[in-house]
C-alpha cells in the first residue's frame, strides 16, 4: 500500500498544484478532502497556464479516477463551468473518472452573499476571504443546517431545506447587513437543473476509494490551502474554514487514517500570505517586491497581490508536527536567485520568550514577535536547468541542507521553474526511493 498525502506547510500558496500534478503520473486515483473554490491550482502544461479550482488536478491525466471528497464544500456551477473549461481546451482525457460525494455540502448562493457581506460590513476586521462563501458553508454544516449533493435528487426535501435555510438567511441579508433578499424559486431551479446536470459523477466515493484501496491502488491526497490556514492549527481567525493538516485527508473522504503511507509537505522556498492576519518575516521593501514580481505572487482565486517574506522555519516545523510530515518538496527555488543575502527565520523573539517550533497562538503576541534570522549567501546563476541536485550552485544547496535540517525531515523534491520538467526529483513518495 503506498498513498500519498500532499499538503502545504506555510498559509496556502506553496506550489501544491505542480506536485500533485508530477505525483499524479504515479497515483491511479487523486482525491481532494477539503476546502472548496478557495483553492486555485496553477499549472503550466504544455506551455498553457491552467486554473483549477475545485476539480483535482489529476483530471489533467488520463486513466485516473479523481474524487472530491465529502470534506469539500461544492459549488456546483463552478464544478460545470470548470469541465467545461477543460472540454473547450481539449484538456479532459478519455478515460479520466470524475466522482463527488453525495456527502459533500453545497455552496449555496446564500453563503456568498454572506461571506461578502461579512466581509464588506467588518472594515478593519477583515478575515480577506475569497468571497465564495466556504466559511458560511462549513458554518451549516456543523450547525447541521446545510444542504447536501445527494439532497438534490430528493426534490421534496431539497426545497424544504432550502425553504428553512432562506427564511434565517434572507432576514440576516435585509436586516443585519442591508443587502437584497433571494429568491427561493430562482435557487431551486437552478439547483435542482445543477443536479441533474452533475449527476453522472455523484457517488459513494467512501465505498469507491476502499474497493480501489483493496485492489492495491495507489492514490493521491491534494490538499488545500496551507498548515497555517487550518481552522485548529493555523493563525486563527486569520485562517479558512477546514482542517488543512493532512489527518482530514481521512475524515474528508472516508477512509481510515492507516491507509496514509506518506505525507508529503510542500514548502515555498520563502513565505507568501494572501489575505489578513501576522506575518513575522513579511518584507515590505525591494526583496519583498523582487519574490513578487518574479515568483508572479498574484493570489490564483483572487488575483489578489500576494505579501512575501523570508522562509519562516517556526511556520514549516510547526506543520512538519501537526500534519506527520516526513518528505518535504521545495518549490520557486528560482525566484531567490539573483538575490545578494538570503535569510532563514529560525525562531521568533517577543516579550513572552522565545519559539522556535511553534508560533504562538495569541495574535497579538505573533504579531508582536520578531523573527531571529539566520543569513547565508546567495547565487546568481540560472537554476532552471538543474536536474539534479549537483547542478545547482554550492550556495543554494547551502540553502536547502539548512531547510532540511531546521525541518528534520527529507526533501525529496526541488522546484526550478514553473514548468513539469522544471524539477529536481530526490525520491518518489510512492515507493521511497528514487524513480
Ligand atoms: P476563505 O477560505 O475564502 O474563507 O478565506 C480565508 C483565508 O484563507 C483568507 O485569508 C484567504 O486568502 C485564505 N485562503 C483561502 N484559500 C486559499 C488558498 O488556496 N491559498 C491561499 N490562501 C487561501
Amino acid at each position: 500500500m503506498a498513498n500519498v498525502a500532499v499538503v502545504g506547510t506555510q498559509w496556502g500558496d506553496e506550489g501544491k498544484g505542480k506536485v500533485v500534478d508530477l505525483y499524479t503520473e504515479k497515483a491511479d486515483i487523486v482525491a481532494r478532502f477539503q476546502g472548496g473554490n478557495n483553492a486555485g491550482h496553477t499549472l503550466v502544461v504544455k506551455g498553457r497556464k491552467t486554473i483549477l479550482h475545485l476539480i483535482p488536478s489529476g483530471i489533467l491525466h488520463d486513466n485516473k479516477i479523481c474524487v472530491i471528497g465529502n470534506g469539500v464544500v461544492f459549488d456546483p456551477l463552478v464544478f460545470l463551468q470548470e469541465i467545461e473549461e477543460l472540454q473547450q481546451g481539449s484538456l479532459l482525457p478519455p478515460n479520466t473518472k470524475l466522482f463527488v460525494s453525495e456527502k459533500s455540502h453545497l455552496i449555496m448562493p446564500y453563503h456568498r452573499s454572506i461571506d461578502q457581506a461579512r466581509e464588506a460590513r467588518t472594515s478593519g476586521k477583515k478575515i480577506g476571504t475569497t468571497g465564495r462563501g466556504i466559511g458560511p458553508a462549513y458554518e451549516d454544516k456543523v450547525a447541521r443546517t446545510g444542504i447536501r449533493v445527494g439532497d438534490l435528487y430528493e426534490e421534496d426535501l431539497f426545497r424544504e431545506k432550502l425553504r428553512q435555510n432562506l427564511e434565517e438567511k434572507n432576514f440576516l441579508l435585509t436586516n443585519y447587513y442591508k443587502d437584497k433578499p433571494l429568491d427561493e424559486e430562482e435557487i431551486a431551479t437552478q439547483y435542482l437543473a445543477y443536479g441533474q446536470k452533475i449527476k453522472p459523477y455523484v457517488a459513494d466515493t467512501s465505498l469507491i476509494l476502499d474497493y480501489e484501496i483493496k485492489q492495491g491502488k495507489k492514490i493521491l491526497f491534494e490538499g488545500a490551502q496551507g498548515s497555517h490556514l487550518d481552522i485548529d492549527h493555523g493563525t486563527y481567525p486569520y485562517v479558512t474554514s477546514s482542517n488543512t493538516v493532512s489527518a482530514n485527508a481521512s475524515c474528508g473522504s472516508g477512509i481510515g487514517p492507516n491507509t496514509i503511507s506518506t505525507v508529503v509537505g510542500i514548502c515555498k522556498a520563502y513565505t507568501t500570505r494572501v489575505g489578513e492576519g501576522p506575518f513575522p518575516t513579511e518584507l515590505k521593501d525591494d526583496i519583498g517586491n523582487h519574490m513578487q514580481q518574479v515568483g508572479q505572487e498574484f493570489g490564483a482565486t483572487t488575483g489578489r497581490k500576494r505579501r512575501c517574506g523570508w522562509l519562516d522555519m517556526v511556520l514549516v516545523r510547526q506543520a512538519v508536527r501537526v500534519s506527520g510530515i516526513t518528505a518535504l518538496a521545495i518549490t520557486k527555488l528560482d525566484v531567490l536567485t539573483g538575490l545578494d543575502k538570503l535569510k532563514i527565520c529560525v525562531g521568533y523573539e517577543s516579550a513572552r520568550g522565545q519559539f522556535t517550533y511553534a508560533a504562538p497562538a495569541s495574535m497579538r503576541v505573533l504579531s508582536a514577535c520578531q523573527p531571529i534570522y539566520e543569513e547565508l549567501d546567495g547565487w546568481k546563476e540560472d537554476i532552471l536547468y538543474a536536474r539534479e541536485m549537483n547542478e545547482l550552485p554550492a550556495n543554494a544547496r547551502k540553502y536547502l541542507k539548512r531547510l532540511e535540517e531546521l525541518a528534520e525531515a527529507k526533501i525529496v523534491l526541488v522546484s526550478v521553474g514553473a514548468g513539469r520538467e522544471e524539477t529536481i526529483i530526490l525520491e518518489d513518495p510512492f515507493h521511497n526511493k528514487a524513480p
